[in-house]
């Protein structure tokens, strides 16, 4: 995929806020910290387009960055922050399963997991909740470029076996650029799907 253009189109901390549904979404999911910001930025080749920090839980809001306005890409917040108010964090399941399930452009989503951490409570239930509405979706585990060759293949191993069959685990790197192309491959044919299936706005 070559990104001609990206741009932000808004954020949104409840559903009035959302952008018109026009075109294709991908949704950027996972736990605060787990990278979404710094896999978007790398995917579209804009340093700094979605903001990254190295405080948890700064995300609160969806974001969405419209790619050669074709389609939208959408950062969701993070979930699990130990930080932030007790209301912040029980806010988050209805705002992230509220656009999840009624976001009628919604294409695909990628669940981002920690390679070193797999799979933990919160994402189990995301994967599960996908699993049950059919949603297409990929897992893409993060940061392994701090596993070495062999570590991180083994720990590909184990979240794939615990992912199940049905959805694809690409190994990423927000630093090195690895696992780029594979998930543009899975993200391109949402988009297209969703395309032909011309769902309403
Ligand atoms: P929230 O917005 O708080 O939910 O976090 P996020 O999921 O958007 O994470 P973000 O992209 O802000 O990254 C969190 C931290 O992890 C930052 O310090 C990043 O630099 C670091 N990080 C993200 N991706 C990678 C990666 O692929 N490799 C390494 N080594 N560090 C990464
Ligand atoms: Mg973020």
């Amino acid at each position: 995929m070559k990104v001609e253009a990206a741009r932000f189109i808004g954020a949104a901390a409840v559903p009035g806020e959302y952008p018109r549904a026009e075109l294709p979404e991908i949704a950027i999911a996972g736990r605060s910290n787990v990278g979404k910001s710094s896999l978007i930025n790398a995917l579209l080749g804009r340093r700094g387009l979605a903001r990254t920090s190295r405080t948890p839980g700064r995300t609160r809001q969806l974001n969405f960055f419209l790619v050669n306005e074709a389609f939208v890409v959408v950062d969701l917040p993070g979930y699990g922050f130990a930080a932030g108010p007790a209301e912040e964090r029980e806010a988050w399941g209805p705002l992230v399963e509220g656009y999840l399930t009624d976001r009628v452009t919604l294409a695909g989503v990628l669940v981002l997991v920690d390679v070193r951490r797999g799979p933990e409570g919160d994402e189990e239930q995301l994967l599960g909740f996908l699993r049950a509405r059919g949603l297409p979706a990929a897992v893409a585990a993060t940061k392994i470029d701090k596993l070495g060759h062999g570590a991180a293949k083994s720990a590909l191993a184990t979240l794939a076996r615990r992912v199940g069959d049905e959805m694809p685990v690409i190994g990423f790197s927000a630093r090195t650029g690895a696992g780029r192309v594979e998930l543009w491959r899975v993200m391109s044919t949402w988009v297209a799907a969703c395309g032909r299936a011309g769902r309403p706005s």
